[in-house]
C-alpha cells in the first residue's frame, strides 16, 4: 500500500486533493496533514472522514520537531503538499506568517522527507502545490509558461516562488525527488468566503456590498477545483521527475464582468428579477501592488499528461452557486466561527 501524506487537507483545494485520492486510490492510505487555522475545515471531508484508507492528523508544519516525528512514525512515500497561507490580503497585512508556513513549512517538509527517505528515492515523490502569482503579473497580452521567470509581487507570491526555489534547490542538490504544479485561481464548492467568488455569493445572499477592488479590470484565469485535484493526480502520478506543470483554465475574466455574470446566475437561481444582485456592486479602494492580469498556457500539462478541464466556465460556475445555496449550513458555520468546533467535535 502506497502512504501519501497530503498537507493542507482540511483546506479549499486539498479537501478536493484529499477526497479525489480517498475516492479513487482504495490500496492507498491517505494522511491529510493539517493544523487548522482559520481556513482549516474539517467539515469540508465529512463525507469521506470515516474511510479506512483515511487519517486525520493535527500538526503545523512550522514545527520541524513535531512534523520529523510524525514522518518517523507513518513513514509516508510521498507528500502532496497545500498546506499554506493563501490569502493575498492577508499576506499585506501580516507577511510573516506567510513566510513561516509557505517557506519555513515547506523546507521542514523536505527535511522530514529527506531524513526518512534517507537517499533512496525509488517511488518516492515529494508534489508542491504552489501559484502562478510566482510569475508576476501580465499586461494586455501573453501567457505564464513553465518557462517565464520568476516575478512575485505581493508578500504571497514572494513566499509561494521561494518555496518553490527551495523544491527545486532539493531536486538540483541531493537528487531529491519533486514535482511543482503552478496553477491559476481556484474556484467551487468548500471555498473560504475571504476569496472573490464566495465573498460575492454570500453578500448577495446577504443583501451585503460586492467590493470591487479599483476599476475592477483586472483580470483571473479561474480554474474549477474538481479539474485541479484531476490535474495533481495526473501530474503527481505520470508528472516528469524535476518537471513543472502550469494548470490552468484558458478562462480569463475581468473582475468586474465575472461578479457581474455571477449576479446573472445568482438573480436567475433565486427567482429574482434581473439586476437585484448587480445593485449590490461597489467599487472600493484598490489593492496596494495589485497584479493586473494572471493567465496560463496550460498546454504543456494537456500535451504531456491529456489533461482537459471536464466543465465550462458556466457550468463550473453554475455548480459552485447551487453547491452554496445547497450548503448554507456551511456558510453558516464558517462565518459563525463554528466549523472551528467540529475538530473537537470529531477527533477528541
Ligand atoms: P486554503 O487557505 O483554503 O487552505 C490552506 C490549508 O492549509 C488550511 O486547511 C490550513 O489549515 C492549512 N495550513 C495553513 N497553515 C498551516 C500550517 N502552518 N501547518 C499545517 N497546515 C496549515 O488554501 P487553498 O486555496 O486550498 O490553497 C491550497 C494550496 O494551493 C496553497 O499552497 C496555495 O498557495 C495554492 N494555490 C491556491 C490557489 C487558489 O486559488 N486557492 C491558486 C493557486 C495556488
Ligand atoms: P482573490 O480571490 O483574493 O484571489 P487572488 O488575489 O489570489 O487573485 O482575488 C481575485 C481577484 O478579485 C483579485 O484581482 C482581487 C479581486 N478582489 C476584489 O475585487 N474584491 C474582493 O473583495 C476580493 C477578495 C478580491
Amino acid at each position: 500500500m502506497k502512504k501519501i501524506l497530503i498537507t493542507g487537507g482540511a483546506g479549499f483545494i486539498g479537501s478536493h486533493v484529499v477526497r479525489e485520492f480517498v475516492n479513487k486510490y482504495p490500496d492507498y492510505h491517505i494522511f491529510n496533514l493539517d493544523a487548522l487555522t482559520y481556513a482549516g475545515n474539517l467539515e469540508n471531508l465529512r463525507d469521506i472522514e470515516d474511510r479506512p484508507n483515511y487519517t486525520f492528523i493535527k500538526a503545523d508544519i512550522t514545527d520541524s520537531t513535531v512534523i520529523s516525528s510524525i514522518f518517523i512514525e507513518h513513514q509516508p512515500d510521498a507528500v502532496i503538499h497545500l498546506a499554506a497561507e493563501s490569502h493575498v490580503d492577508r499576506s499585506i497585512t501580516d507577511p510573516l506568517a506567510f513566510v513561516m508556513t509557505n517557506v519555513i513549512g515547506t523546507v521542514n517538509l523536505l527535511n522530514a522527507a529527506k531524513d526518512i527517505w534517507k537517499d533512496n528515492y525509488e517511488g518516492k515523490r515529494f508534489h508542491h502545490v504552489s501559484t502562478d502569482e510566482v510569475y508576476g503579473t501580465l499586461g494586455s497580452t501573453g501567457l505564464f509558461t513553465e518557462n517565464t521567470a520568476y516575478d512575485p509581487h505581493s508578500p504571497y507570491s514572494a513566499s509561494k516562488a521561494s518555496s518553490d526555489h527551495f523544491v527545486r534547490a532539493y531536486h538540483d542538490t541531493y537528487g531529491f525527488p519533486v514535482v511543482v504544479t503552478n496553477c491559476s485561481n481556484n474556484y467551487g464548492p468548500n471555498h473560504f468566503p475571504e476569496k472573490l467568488i464566495p465573498l460575492c455569493i454570500h453578500n448577495i445572499l446577504n443583501n451585503k456590498p460586492l467590493p470591487i477592488y479599483g476599476d475592477g479590470k483586472f483580470t483571473r484565469d479561474w480554474l474549477f477545483v474538481i479539474d485541479h485535484a484531476r490535474a495533481i493526480d495526473l501530474v503527481f502520478h505520470r508528472g516528469a521527475n524535476g518537471g513543472s506543470y502550469n494548470i490552468g483554465g484558458f478562462n480569463e475574466w475581468q473582475n468586474i464582468d465575472l461578479v457581474r455574470e455571477l449576479c446573472k446566475q445568482m438573480d436567475e437561481k433565486l427567482g429574482r428579477p434581473a439586476g437585484t444582485s448587480a445593485q449590490l456592486i461597489t467599487f472600493v479602494k484598490d489593492r496596494p501592488g495589485h497584479d493586473l492580469r494572471y493567465a496560463i498556457d496550460a498546454s504543456k500539462i494537456n500535451e504531456e499528461l491529456g489533461y482537459q478541464p471536464s466543465v465550462t466556465f458556466q457550468e463550473g460556475l453554475s455548480i459552485t452557486i447551487d453547491w452554496y445555496l445547497n450548503n448554507q449550513e456551511w456558510l453558516d458555520h464558517v462565518t459563525s466561527g463554528d466549523y472551528q468546533n467540529y475538530y473537537a467535535k470529531q477527533y477528541s
